[in-house]
């Protein structure tokens, strides 16, 4: 919990959730465990996710298997062990795990004990990034960048870094109307369209007729068009994707200006901080001329975060959130937080998870 969730606890008592903003919960989804290059074959990295400790190898054929990252016998880090045949020996006395997390070795007896075995984890290498979830196989696949599902992309990483609130609550600034308004200058009235086909995921589209106030304001709507759009698309609650520039014309003219695209990635730290993974994401293009393009917009999105950032990130250093006040235009996220309270609870959850609030 964050110190400040002890802070006047009586005289501003917190409205406590299932799912949201608890600590205690990581909900099943896709969660970073290490940067591709990191990964090696005949080499075992040991590390931690939301918390928890795993080993992370390759085999022979490339394949990135996870698991728990103590032995079972003694509880030594695998970390220090190596890898023999695709398995992986324990320094200490030697057992050894196949890819399944089964014990196949132990050298000081023939019989295998049934509880010498590991969790094993789902894996998968995209965006740069090795992708672990907390089930040996994932139900569903990682989020990928809406109305780019299916093409070959290209990205940047971004500059990782903390937050001092709960990661559901830093992943509210993309949908909060109010301060657009009054944080950004954006003085425009947002119309709201929910999508929340299934369980895992949300979308959440804000558009609006630009304003024209002023001649900047004018300009830009000559530029641009009469509408604004941008959507924020939310998966298992730890991951969310931003997509700007949505729909615009340039001077009359569609699909001149591409949609720029980031993907964020969160996980708790040390069970109090949020780790931010920002991913600049676009279409792969063909040729020079469409790797200059590419190369632009990925650099254009990144500077769109920054200036963003810049405006409004160190409110998610000191927040104290809480929903007791939420107002008709917090509908979205309100919606949000409906949509969290709905995921399910992962192996890597601590506690009992209260179910009466929701
Ligand atoms: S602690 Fe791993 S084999 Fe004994
Ligand atoms: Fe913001």
């Amino acid at each position: 919990m964050t110190p400040n969730n002890f802070q006047n606890t009586k005289t501003q008592p917190l409205k406590k959730h299932r799912i949201f903003n608890n600590w205690q919960v990581v909900t099943d989804g896709w969660y970073i465990a290490a940067k591709v290059s990191e990964v090696k074959k005949m080499a075992i990295l040991s590390t931690i996710v939301c918390g928890q400790k795993v080993v992370l190898f390759r085999d022979s054929t490339g394949i990135v298997h996870c698991m728990d990252g103590f032995c079972p016998h003694m509880g030594v880090d695998l970390g220090i062990g190596k890898i023999i045949d695709d398995k992986i020996q324990c320094f200490f006395h030697h057992w050894q795990f196949d890819i399944n997390g089964n014990c196949v070795n132990i050298p000081a007896q023939e019989d295998i004990p049934k509880k010498a075995c590991l969790q094993t984890y789902a894996t998968k290498e995209k965006y740069g990034f090795i992708w672990v979830y907390p089930l040996a196989e994932a139900p569903e696949d990682l989020l990928e960048i809406p109305s780019l599902e299916g093409q070959e992309i290209t990205f940047s990483i971004g500059k990782s870094f903390y937050r001092r609130c709960h990661y559901h609550v830093t992943m509210i600034n993309g949908i909060d109307p109010q301060h657009l308004k009054t944080v950004h200058s954006l003085d425009i009235d947002m119309d709201l369209s929910i999508d929340e086909k299934n369980g895992s995921t949300i979308e959440i589209e804000l558009c609006g007729e630009m304003p024209e106030k002023n001649l900047a304001e004018r300009m830009m709507k000559k530029m641009i068009g009469p509408r604004y759009a941008y959507a924020m698309k939310y998966a298992h609650g730890c991951l969310g994707a931003l997509t700007l520039m949505k729909d615009v014309n340039l001077f009359g003219r569609p699909n001149l200006i591409p949609r720029m695209h980031m993907l964020f990635a969160y996980q708790p730290i040390d069970g109090n901080k949020t780790f931010v993974q920002p991913i600049y994401v676009t279409k792969k293009r063909k040729g020079p001329l469409g790797f200059i393009i590419s190369t632009f917009l990925l650099w254009a999105t990144k500077r769109g975060f920054y200036f963003l950032q810049g405006e409004d990130g160190e409110v998610y250093n000191n927040i104290r959130f809480n929903t007791s006040n939420l107002l008709p235009i917090d509908a979205p996220v309100a919606r949000y937080i409906g949509y969290i309270n709905k995921l399910r609870p992962s192996l890597w959850s601590s506690g009992d998870i209260d179910s009466t609030e929701k």
